[in-house]
């Protein structure tokens, strides 16, 4: 492979401290890796972790307090040094060093201070889509027809030609919606070419629908996450913390056929609950108070718990939604961007029809929803806009991006890798029962989760043993690795797996 790299040594040991009193005694024996772990696809992340204080230490300690005072620092779940965090790899303060396979909640597709986008952010082109931001709707550089063409679209899903760019993963999905809501009643008004009416113009001011119609909804599913705004919020359905307070759409919900594990030992089971649940939509769709005219799902339900169906599910929701006219928006903000093994996760599914619509955000670092049918264009200028409609910058860095996955074959890699991660994890769950349950994402990439059954302390524990790991739902650890997770890195990350579970 042209990218791969000559590496500096051949037998370097690094060791690894865990945090020394957070663990057990049993548990502070060193361990090691070797220079094997060292990447292949840039030279320029550390061998392995290093841990040489708790997390937080004294350092990072004294500077949440300090930004407490001025920012909410609840969520807070590691002060980052972000330039000294590499490939992999992220550092905090304390010159603590540990394997990131949770990459800011899924969103660093090729590793922190990668060389190419360093690069990319020096350029002429990038310096000038930071410091000239433009309103893209009025303004749009002369070159953004080529940027899109060169980037964002150069990925289309199948199907898709035409794209909306937006800020972020809620916003991709609010404005997804807007577009559906707008597509259906340009259809009952008879058309494209059709004008409003003064009753509609009014009554649109007073917040009202024209007397003689009814509410439209988006179809959810239970935990679902869809962003937290407004719209995208009323199709969340994961937690009830992000919603609390906040007025919602009367929207309906249909169930996710949460399904067993190991999948061929309940196959009749995870079947007929994939039937139900596609009942229970047909069933919404045609008797849901508020008629839904569009279906938002993720491919795999992310926050939700890292939930899955199989490509016969969602080719059943695509025939359903087809046969009642109502849109199939396909939420790929986690899932998009390759970590599945596919670059987008919907073409798991082989689906003919192709979906409507595909939201995106995370690892492509812009946003928006991608579309194929020329009707899903507003009738009119300015029903879908806002001053920036996402940012040529991040357009610009997605096209980098977009050039390193090709050159390094990083999908691929990811599939590879996946399965090698998920075959060893099978054997640790098969050693140490009940401590990895319901090991799911087989041939899905990294894209890898499973239950503990002490999650949020085995999340905790895994920094003292130098790995950064997500949770989802109520139980799950999810594997959210970036595109250039090797087999090293993976034997780095078993290895930690192994030791909290040893070291309970
Ligand atoms: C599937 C999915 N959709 C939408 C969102 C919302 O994206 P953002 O947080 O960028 O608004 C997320 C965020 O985690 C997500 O996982």
């Amino acid at each position: 492979m042209a990218a791969r790299v000559a590496l500096r040594g051949s037998a370097i040991l690094r060791t690894i401290r865990p945090a020394a009193c957070s663990l057990p005694r049993e548990s502070r024996r060193q361990f090691s890796f070797s220079a094997a772990n060292m990447s292949s696809f840039y030279s320029w992340e550390p061998e392995g972790p290093t841990i040489k204080t708790q997390i937080p230490g004294p350092k990072a300690k004294a500077q949440i307090a300090e930004l407490d005072e001025v920012f909410d620092t609840r969520s807070l779940n590691m002060l980052t040094d972000y330039e000294k965090s590499s490939g992999n790899y992220i550092a905090d303060p304390d010159g603590n060093v540990l394997l990131d396979v949770y990459a800011q909640i899924a969103s660093i597709p090729i590793g922190y201070n990668n060389p190419v986008l360093r690069k990319a952010a020096q350029g002429d082109e990038m310096i000038n889509g930071l410091i000239n931001r433009p309103a893209l709707g009025n303004f749009p550089p002369n070159d953004w027809a080529n940027v899109l063409k060169t980037g964002i679209l150069k990925v289309a899903p199948k199907g898709l030609n035409q794209v909306f760019t937006a800020m972020a993963g809620s916003d991709a999905n609010e404005t997804a919606y807007k577009a559906a809501f707008m597509w259906r009643r340009q259809h009952e008004r008879g058309g494209h070419h059709v004008e409003f009416t003064e009753a509609e113009m009014a009554s649109a001011m007073r917040n009202e629908l024209p007397a003689g119609s009814s509410e439209l909804s988006i179809m959810s599913f239970k935990t679902a996450f869809h962003g937290r705004l407004f719209g995208s919020l009323s199709t969340t359905r994961s937690k009830p913390i992000h919603k609390l307070d906040i007025p919602a759409f009367d929207w309906p919900q249909a169930t996710f056929p949460l399904l067993k594990y190991p999948l061929d030992q309940h196959a009749e089971e995870n079947a007929a609950a994939e039937a139900a649940s596609l009942k229970e939509v047909e069933d919404i769709i045609l008797n849901y108070r508020v008629p839904p005219c569009a279906v938002v799902v993720e491919p795999i339900q992310s926050e939700g718990g890292d939930n899955h169906a199989s490509p016969a599910f969602f080719q059943g929701l695509r025939a359903l939604t087809r046969k009642h006219n109502v849109l199939l928006i396909v939420d790929e903000v986690q899932t998009g961007v390759g970590a599945t093994g596919k670059f987008w996760a919907h073409e798991h599914w082989n689906l003919q029809d192709p979906p409507d619509m595909v939201t995106f955000s995370k690892k492509a670092q812009t946003a928006g929803y991608y579309f194929g049918s020329p009707e899903l264009r507003p009738n009119k200028p300015y029903r879908q806009f806002n001053t920036w409609m996402g940012d040529p910058a991040r357009a610009l860095l997605f096209r980098a991006i977009v050039g390193e996955i090709e050159r390094l074959d990083l999908v691929n890699n990811t599939a590879r890798v996946g399965d090698y991660l998920y075959g060893k994890l099978e054997a640790l769950a098969q050693k140490y029962p009940g401590q990895f349950e319901n090991l799911r994402g087989k041939g899905m990439g990294t894209f890898i989760a499973f239950d503990s059954p002490r999650r949020d302390e085995f999340l905790a524990r895994a920094k003292g043993f130098g790995v950064n790991i997500g949770g989802s739902g109520q139980s799950a650890v999810r594997l959210r690795p970036m595109l250039i997770f090797e087999e090293k890195h993976a034997d780095i990350l078993l290895a930690a797996l192994e030791k909290i579970v040893t070291s309970w």
